[in-house]
């Protein structure tokens, strides 16, 4: 395996570094702005290559586009209704920057970070480990964070990410990683052709701003997968209310497994609670080098404790104590059938 290290200090872009990891004829690329995973170059069942994830060539473009893009996402995934939470007895007033509410950490979190990068070669995987801090009461949380991501690649094809997350005191964490994916490559097609093997799916039902209700809804399916076209065009009022989906799904196995007729899929495994897809619904929009996404174009599978789970639920895990150390693996396997 090899790896290409590009500082964009070229383009005018000096803070942005790239990592790219070459494993024979596959390529996975890292942004140390937000951490994140741009572009995953891998064959279809015909040894045709193309990139699997939604990104963008110009770094610049990421500072635009307010769509998370392969990004670390912290310290809370997902919304929180208002901004309030409750840990212990401290009252928090989060960072409102999605309507009345908080959502991804804020407008400071994760995403928006220049980590710091340090790359471990071995034989048959690289590691990069990105690193950065988040101060005391940055978006409205207490505490200081450390903040490590490890991006693992093997030669196998599996990308594992693991988080390890330290606070001087007690505040919420509840990180993701938000890829998009399309396995039909390079956005040449919608991922309305794309299944997934949730069965009959339980999900968490939202409002019209996608904070949870606090009641489930059932999918029923005769088969093990469920077809991503039915459930973007179902008449069912908590998808057609986004046009398509941006729901938590229980996890109800080990393991979720995306896959496209052209063969390629992808496992992702986790032991979280529950993976969060959104279709990508309103999207529509160029990037500097003119690439057009459009909905339908990419789909996330965010693994994380349930959004707003701290105003649900009283004994919250996404609560860390002083001092505590919050670590968790997720994987992302691809692979031909
Ligand atoms: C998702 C979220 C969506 C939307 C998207 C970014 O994780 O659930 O509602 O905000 O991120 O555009």
């Amino acid at each position: 395996m090899k790896v290409n290290v590009k500082n964009h200090e070229d383009n005018g872009a000096s803070n942005f570094i790239g990592i790219s990891i070459i494993n024979g004829d596959r390529k996975i690329s890292f942004l140390n702005y937000g951490a994140r995973v741009c572009e995953w170059i891998v064959p279809d069942k015909d040894g045709k290559h193309e990139d699997i994830l939604l990104g963008h060539e110009d770094p610049t473009d990421y500072l635009v586009h307010p769509y998370y893009f392969g990004a670390a996402i912290g310290r809370t995934a997902g919304r929180i209704r208002n901004g309030e939470a409750v840990i212990g007895s401290t009252p928090l007033k989060l960072t409102q920057n999605d309507g009345p509410h908080h959502l991804h950490g804020g407008s400071h979190g994760f995403d928006t970070l220049y980590f710091d990068h340090e790359i471990e070669e071995q034989e048959d995987r690289v590691s990069i480990i990105f690193n950065s801090t988040l101060d005391d009461m940055t978006d409205g949380y207490p505490g200081n964070l450390d903040i490590e991501i490890r991006y693992t690649y093997t030669e196998d094809d599996r990308l594992t990410i693991d988080y390890r997350i330290t606070t001087d005191q007690e505040t919420l964490v509840n990180p993701t990683n938000h890829m998009y994916f399309n396995l039909n490559g390079d956005l040449k097609d919608d991922i309305l052709n794309h299944t997934v093997n949730f069965g009959n799916a339980e999900y968490g039902k939202v409002d019209e701003m996608v904070l949870p209700l606090g009641e489930n809804g059932i999918i029923k399916s005769n088969e093990k997968t469920i077809a991503f076209r039915e459930l973007v065009e179902s008449p069912d009022p908590q998808f057609s209310q986004f046009n398509g989906l941006d729901h938590p799904f229980m996890m109800t196995e080990e393991s979720v497994v995306l896959s496209t007729p052209n063969g390629r899929s992808i496992i992702l495994e986790s032991e979280d609670p529950v993976v969060v897809v959104f279709t990508s619904n309103d999207f529509n929009f160029s990037d500097a080098t003119g690439r057009r996404f459009y909905p339908y174009c990419g789909l996330t599978l965010e693994a994380q404790m349930p959004p707003d789970d701290i105003n649900m639920n009283p004994s919250s895990k996404t609560i860390l104590p002083a001092g505590g150390t919050f670590a968790k693996r997720t994987v992302y396997q691809f692979n031909i059938q």
